[in-house]
């Protein structure tokens, strides 16, 4: 059980400390997402999931720059009716809440996937609208307003869990793209996915991924993420925000709380460090609260606006 300095509500779901497990990374197992519950996490987000299998890209797919990691792997999942089990599964594991990523290619299939993500136990959803490279779903319909106000409004008519949409960064309107989704019925919103990104091989004179783009996370897009979540939070006051892009330390975390988010996501550090990174930055934030004589995270969101 969390401190309740760390403890929070968002969207409905009781969070034990302010991290979750930003979806992508260990979200394929229940034994790894239990994994990063034990590391401090208070919530996990699965590695979306689609209606039907997807191998993915051929290697390579990951490529480590400099503060930061781009990826490309192609949405590989093995379709909602086999990693329907894998939610059965982690329920029985894991006490916190499972929050399960999901894409389609219509809105139709967005509800057919999250209807069966909440059938196998699903506490949440998340709508993966903001995959920067994989055609016709993800970030095509996350950059198209009334593409991402249909599949919202579809998925909520279907379910009654909490929806969080998960934005692009790639868009020239952050804001419109955010207020379209809490039109559309989101509860909250992820900002953000990751930056559209290219790295070339000097030698070989190629790019290195073998998809030619992909995202970009970790410290590099860092305060490209909060400055979504800042101008979010100045134009949309009542929706809860998670802020996800970069975040490595508590220091990272404060700031997203400062410019908005009532949680954070972590992915990539964890890749670069271990789940216990969590542990680290619960601590941070622990430490800070209590030199600055406050008693929980609530009260510092948002707190740059004022
Ligand atoms: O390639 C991938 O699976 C990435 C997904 C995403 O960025 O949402």
């Amino acid at each position: 059980m969390g401190s309740s300095t760390l403890s929070l509500q968002i969207a409905g779901l009781s969070l034990d400390y302010p991290g979750m497990l930003a979806s992508g990374v260990l979200g394929y197992s229940a034994e790894s997402m239990f994994r990063v519950i034990e590391g401090g996490a208070g919530a996990v987000v699965t590695k979306s999931v689609s209606l039907q299998p997807r191998c993915g890209y051929a290697n390579p797919t990951v490529v480590q720059v400099k503060s930061g990691l781009i990826n490309a792997m192609g949405l590989p999942n093995p379709g909602i009716q086999v990693y329907a089990e894998e939610i059965r599964r982690s329920k029985t594991l894991i006490r916190q809440p499972l929050i399960v990523s999901i894409f389609g290619y219509s809105a139709e299939e967005y509800a057919v996937v999250a209807g069966k993500a909440v059938a196998a136990g699903a506490d949440a959803l998340e709508l993966n609208v903001s995959c920067p490279h994989v055609k016709q779903t993800g970030s095509e319909i996350g950059q198209n307003a009334a593409l991402l106000f249909e599949v919202v409004k579809t998925v909520k008519a279907t379910v009654k869990v909490p929806v969080f949409v998960k934005l692009s960064p790639n868009v020239t309107d952050i804001v419109h793209l955010a207020s379209t989704a809490v039109d559309a019925g989101a509860d909250a919103l992820t900002a953000v996915n990751t930056l559209r990104a290219i790295a070339i091989n000097v030698e070989t004179t190629r790019p290195i991924l073998n998809n030619i783009k992909g995202g970009l996370s970790g410290p590099a897009m860092k305060n490209v993420a909060l400055r979504c979540v800042y101008d979010i939070r100045e134009k949309l006051a009542n929706i809860p925000i998670v802020g996800c892009g970069g975040i490595s330390s508590w220091q990272d975390a404060v700031e997203f709380f400062l410019a908005g988010a009532s949680a954070v996501q972590i992915g990539t550090a964890i890749a670069f460090d271990s789940p216990k990174v969590f542990q680290t930055i619960n601590q941070g934030i622990e430490t800070y609260l209590k030199k600055k004589h406050l008693r929980s995270v609530n009260e510092i969101v948002g707190l740059s606006h004022h």
